[in-house]
């Protein structure tokens, strides 16, 4: 029995949508938990089971996790940092009691030595998962989705302006459908290890090289002013941000200016035997949705 947590999220959808699709698992074969089991009446009839879980609480997800032999443990909202750690340790506890033989885990790029300020949630539950009892387990560093674009790209365009504290770093952007590809092959694969393995695209990009392809594929200009780290935390708290959250965001820059967020599609190609999406295409294809600020 495979179980996928983060069922209802949108890396979690993907993953099912593989399963049953590209990797043909039997509905009835797969488990999903989520803390609101309405959110998911359209698998349950499909065959597959539906439980209720929250990490929260560990020997409710204990329960939850009863009878599954490989685990995906989608990582929680990384806007609760301190309180993930202890939801994924939870979580591994649970598998470990539960009698689940391997867990599939979602990490990020540099986990150990990123300086993404919530890394040491993902780096703590590496080695939770290290530290565990169970046979076997996977850590997929997935590098930054395609579909961050959405969240800072249309408020630049509507300025014409990107502050950046990235430098000349590069990103390997990966498309969360193929994150999900992968994360599906390795639990529907059977295979007994202890491995970490990191997910990126085909090509990377400093944040110039990205505002070129945006203002090519949206026909609108898009300047990118290069900040301190410091300034660029400055200008987010003058713009009316929480002190937290822009440091948070300030950290993706001074990761991505140090390379933690570079890197080759090798383990993409090992995992899938596929070609990761191209981002260029993806950046043309989502002209529009750029453009307008949305929720995505
Ligand atoms: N690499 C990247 O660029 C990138 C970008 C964004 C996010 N991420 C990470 O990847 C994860 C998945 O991304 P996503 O886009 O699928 O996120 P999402 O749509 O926000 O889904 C997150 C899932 O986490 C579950 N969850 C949250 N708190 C929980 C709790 N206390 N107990 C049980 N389940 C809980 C939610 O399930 P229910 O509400 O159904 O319980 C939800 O399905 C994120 O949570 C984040 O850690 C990575």
């Amino acid at each position: 029995m495979y179980l996928v947590t983060g069922a209802s999220g949108h890396l979690g959808q993907a993953v099912i949508n593989h399963l049953l699709t590209t990797y043909k698992v039997p509905a009835n074969k797969i488990i999903v938990t989520t803390r609101d089991v309405a959110k998911l009446s359209a698998l349950a009839a499909k065959g597959v089971q539906v439980r209720d879980a929250n990490f929260d609480d560990e020997a409710h997800l204990t329960k939850a996790f009863a009878g599954a032999t490989r685990l995906l443990l989608i990582s929680t909202s990384s806007m609760e940092p301190g309180q993930r750690i202890k939801q994924h340790v939870n979580a591994v506890r649970a598998a470990e009691k539960a009698g689940v033989a391997h867990v599939v885990y979602t990490s990020m790029p540099n986990a150990t030595k990123s300086a993404v300020l919530f890394a040491p949630d993902h780096a703590g539950t590496e080695k939770a998962l290290a530290d565990s009892k169970l046979t076997g387990w996977t850590v997929l560093r997935n590098n930054w989705y395609f579909e961050n674009l959405f969240f800072s790209i249309p408020q630049a365009l509507a300025s014409g302006t990107q502050y950046s504290a990235a430098a000349q770093g590069k990103t390997a952007y990966i498309a969360r459908d193929d994150e999900a590809r992968a994360a599906a092959a390795v639990l529907s694969s059977g295979k007994a290890e202890k491995a970490i393995y990191t997910l990126s695209g085909g090509q990377q990009y400093t944040v110039d090289e990205v505002a070129k392809l945006v203002s090519a594929a949206t026909g609108k200009p898009l300047n990118v002013v290069h900040v301190p780290v410091e300034g660029l935390v400055q200008g987010m708290l003058g713009a009316g941000l929480p002190e937290g959250m822009a440091r948070m965001f300030a950290s993706f820059d001074a990761a991505t200016a140090q390379g933690d967020l570079s890197g080759t599609p090798a383990d993409y190609k090992t995992l899938t035997g596929a070609e990761p999406q191209s981002f260029a295409a993806w950046v043309k294809a989502n002209a529009s949705a750029l453009s307008i600020p949305a929720a995505h």
